[in-house]
């Protein structure tokens, strides 16, 4: 598969055609970007440190029979995916109370939550992802109920998969977001990044934050919090 010309830049990769209209190479940036593109920086090292965080975690749930559209690594920033269109809709998984959830039921961060809650945002920068529930999905034409059921079920499994292997390396797995594609022939696969930059990952011992929040916040200590979730993926 051979580097062609640049589809589209976006705020933490690039995305570019290949010989093949059956891939893309993707190309991870070290920008950082928080509030829906407000707030805009630099993680030194972040794009090369994403790229093989989110090549570990594809790998796995490809191993569990998670499909992805993950094909390979060919540099230290680089990697061939699958070309999908992408589905207008983002998942939330989320095991424990943070973020905009935290803000907007009144949770307090780090609330267990009793059972798994489930989201999807409406992927539309302009309106900055609102929230929206099954019958916006269905009404707008989004995604059919049979789809959506798909990816729900999928996202669960994900969450299965990635909450036991984070374990074993002391990581809680607070939330995450997911991306999903439908491939030329119509499968709906796993499409983007599964990153520091896309999920939320506390240290289960001290609950110290080992994500993007580190940079939202300003709490300091960001490339260190991803090279140490990289560190312990490693050791797996
Ligand atoms: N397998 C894929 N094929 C084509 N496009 C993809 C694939 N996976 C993700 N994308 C899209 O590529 C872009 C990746 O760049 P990113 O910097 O995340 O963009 P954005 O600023 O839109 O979030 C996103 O728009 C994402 O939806
Ligand atoms: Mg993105």
């Amino acid at each position: 598969v051979e580097k062609r010309e640049l589809l589209y830049e976006g705020k933490t990769k690039q995305v570019f055609a290949t010989d093949n209209q059956n891939f893309r190479i993707f190309a991870f940036k070290d920008e950082a970007t928080a509030f829906n593109g407000l707030k805009k920086g630099k993680i030194s090292g972040k794009g090369v440190i994403n790229n093989k965080i989110s090549s570990i975690l594809m790998r796995v749930l490809e191993r569990e029979g998670v499909p992805t559209h993950f094909v390979k690594e060919i540099s230290d920033r680089e990697q061939i995916v699958k070309a999908v269109s992408i589905m207008p809709i983002e998942v939330l998984v989320r095991n424990v109370a943070a973020g905009t959830l935290s803000k907007r039921l009144g949770l307090p961060e780090g609330a267990k939550l009793s059972s798994t809650v489930y989201e999807y945002c409406y992927k539309n920068n302009d309106l900055g992802d609102p929230l929206i529930n099954t019958s916006h999905v269905v009404a707008l034409g989004l995604a059919t109920e049979e789809e959506l059921k798909l990816m729900l079920k999928i996202a669960g499994k994900i969450n299965d998969v990635l909450s036991a292997c984070l374990k074993k390396i002391n990581v809680d797995l607070i939330d995450f977001k997911l991306e999903f594609g439908k491939t030329i022939d119509g499968t709906i696969i796993v499409a983007d990044e599964i990153t520091p930059d896309t999920c939320r990952f506390w240290d289960s011992v001290t609950r110290s934050k080992l994500d993007i929040d580190r940079f939202r916040k300003d709490l300091g200590g960001v490339e260190e919090a991803y090279n140490e979730i990289f560190n312990r993926l490693q050791s797996l």
